[in-house]
């Protein structure tokens, strides 16, 4: 499964990492040049979505299941990949639904660090992969500065979680009385 899985990632890879440019472009400038290519972020990102998923479950099959969901740096290569998919599905969800005027109200923001923090977890996406691969990259240097070395699986300590929950709560709520609120 290694060269398929090879083969598969290059495509998520390419496709978001445009996907992010298009959108530093279009919320810097409304300019024509923005404007076209944002027309065709939707399916930029339907195919680096849809593609990683598939890179996803290939990635799964290399590695005898225990192996891969037992070993640290199996475990943080799932977790940071499926975290990394969920980014840029709130970024799908919210141009879709949001359509062009996505660009002109507050949910520009969202784009924007959504897109941000979905880049940084590709980059570590693939980083991880070239660990794996036995060719690490300086990008790991990096991580063991700010407090996380790749060999351990990623912890997050139990009040983090907590909190991450509540928010998740809070814009569950918020959401809710937002659309009750255009509703009346
Ligand atoms: C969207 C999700 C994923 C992407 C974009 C991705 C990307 C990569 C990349 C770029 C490489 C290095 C390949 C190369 O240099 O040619 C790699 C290797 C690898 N990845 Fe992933 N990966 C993903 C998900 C996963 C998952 C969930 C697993 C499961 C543990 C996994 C396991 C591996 C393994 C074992 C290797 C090394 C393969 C070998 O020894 O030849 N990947 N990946």
């Amino acid at each position: 499964m290694a060269p398929y899985h090879h083969l598969l990632a290059h495509m998520p890879i390419a496709l978001l990492s445009v996907a992010f440019l298009i959108i530093l472009l279009r919320f810097f400038s409304a300019g024509e040049l923005a404007r076209r290519l944002d027309s065709v972020l939707l399916y930029a990102l339907v195919l680096g979505i849809g593609v990683g998923l598939l890179t996803l479950v290939v990635g799964m099959l290399i590695w005898p299941i225990d192996a891969a969901t037992t070993s640290p740096m199996g475990r943080n290569k799932i977790l940071i990949s499926g975290w990394m998919l969920a980014c840029w599905v709130a970024v799908l969800f919210l141009r879709w639904r949001g359509g062009e005027s996505v660009w002109d109200s507050a949910p520009r923001y969202a784009m924007l660090g959504f897109g941000a923090l979905g880049g940084i977890l590709l980059a570590t996406t693939g980083t991880l992969g070239g660990h794996l691969l036995g060719s690490p990259s300086g990008l790991t240097a990096l991580f063991r500065k700010i407090g996380w070395d790749v060999y351990h699986t990623y912890y997050a300590p139990s009040w983090v979680l907590a909190v991450l929950a509540a928010v998740g709560v809070a814009g569950l709520v918020i959401g809710l009385l937002g659309t009750r609120k255009t509703a009346s």
